[in-house]
């Protein structure tokens, strides 16, 4: 059996320790391509229908906004079935505390019954806040390991710390 990485990454204008900067290649993707690389892990990349702004200020705003209804953001293609996977690892930035909103469309319709799940963030200085508890929730059934929090200024820094992670 092989592993998968199912995670949500944005590109665009973000802050880098209180410097906002483009990026074209999300945070969370640079992660999820090393755990591919290291683990040959699949990489499956959760997208809502309607994209979020590049402009990282209207960006929060519409994300908050997500947060406070409990909001299920429609996903453009929904994975369904995870029986293929023992080891699951879940990526995405923190925003506002946890996990953007598709994550939880996203995470929601899987059976986690038996799955090893490996949690990963990266962030601006709150590392999980509350999604690890989250993420129990949602993978109800799973053994969730001990996750790794990565600060989004370091991600290209931490090829060996996500390898050591891996092979934990
Ligand atoms: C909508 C939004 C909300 C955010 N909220 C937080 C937060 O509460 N705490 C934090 O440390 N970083 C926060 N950030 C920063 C991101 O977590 C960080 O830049 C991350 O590395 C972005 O990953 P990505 O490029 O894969 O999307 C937020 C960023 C956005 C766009």
């Amino acid at each position: 059996m092989s592993d998968l990485v199912i995670y949500f990454s944005r590109a665009g204008e973000n802050y880098f320790g209180g410097e906002l900067k483009n990026i074209e290649k999300g945070n969370t993707e640079v992660i999820a391509e090393y755990i591919r690389e290291f683990a040959g892990a699949e990489l499956f990349k959760v997208e809502p229908v309607v994209e979020y702004p590049a402009d990282y200020m209207k960006c929060i705003d519409v994300a908050k906004k997500e947060q406070q209804s409990d909001a299920r953001p429609e996903i453009k293609e929904a994975l369904n079935d995870i029986s293929d996977y023992d080891t699951i690892f879940i990526g995405f930035p923190n925003w506002w505390g946890t996990l953007p909103m598709p994550m939880f469309t996203q995470l929601e319709q899987l059976d986690f019954a038996g799955k090893t799940v490996k949690p990963f963030v990266t962030h601006e200085g709150s590392g999980f806040g509350s999604a690890e508890k989250d993420i129990k929730k949602l993978c109800e059934g799973a053994e969730v390991k001990r996750g790794l929090s990565v600060p989004g200024a370091d991600v290209y820094d931490a090829k060996d710390i996500v390898k050591l992670w891996i092979e934990e």
